[in-house]
């Protein structure tokens, strides 16, 4: 999983996007499509990129949850409201005037990182309270399992 995630923080944080540290577990092992699970770790990048523009450090964490490998993004960004932590994960969220007027993106990131974490029999969730950044985590099933 950390080898996953440096390989795909790397070249965000050479292009001078993002400071990106990681911590936790570097020795969980999941069986995963490394092409599909990277586009989740970037879709959230990305939206860092995108949404937490102030945010100094964005901090990934990778930690053992039962017999799951966890791994969180949080960023120091403006956070999401827990009424919008309902739907943004939802295919067609941007109803709202506040989505309108939001940064361009076809709002499926997120979505499409809910199915591919659902094909891999994992959970993907957002935490975090308004105005203190937010939480995204997605957790994958242990390679190896005792
Ligand atoms: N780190 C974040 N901080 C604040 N808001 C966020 C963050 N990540 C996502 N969001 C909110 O969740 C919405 C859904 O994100 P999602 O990645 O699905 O779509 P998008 O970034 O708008 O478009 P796309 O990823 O398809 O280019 C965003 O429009 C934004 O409002
Ligand atoms: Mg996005």
């Amino acid at each position: 999983m950390a080898k996953l995630i440096e390989e795909c923080s790397y070249h965000l944080q050479l292009a001078g996007q993002l400071k990106i540290t990681l911590d936790g577990n570097h020795a969980l092992n999941v069986y995963a499509d490394a092409e599909r699970i990277e586009r989740v770790i970037l879709s959230f990048l990305y939206n860092c990129v995108k949404y937490a523009v102030n945010s100094d450090q964005i901090r990934i964490n990778i930690e053992r949850m039962d017999e799951m490998a966890k791994v969180s993004v949080t960023d120091q960004g403006p956070g999401i409201t827990e009424e919008r932590q309902k739907w943004i994960f939802e295919r067609d969220y941007k109803g709202s005037d506040e989505d309108k007027n939001a940064v361009a993106g076809f709002g499926i990131g997120l979505y499409t990182s809910r199915e591919i974490i659902k094909r891999h029999n994992g959970k993907i969730r957002v935490s975090g309270n308004y105005d203190e950044g937010s939480t995204f985590w997605f957790a994958l099933p242990l390679l190896d399992r005792d």
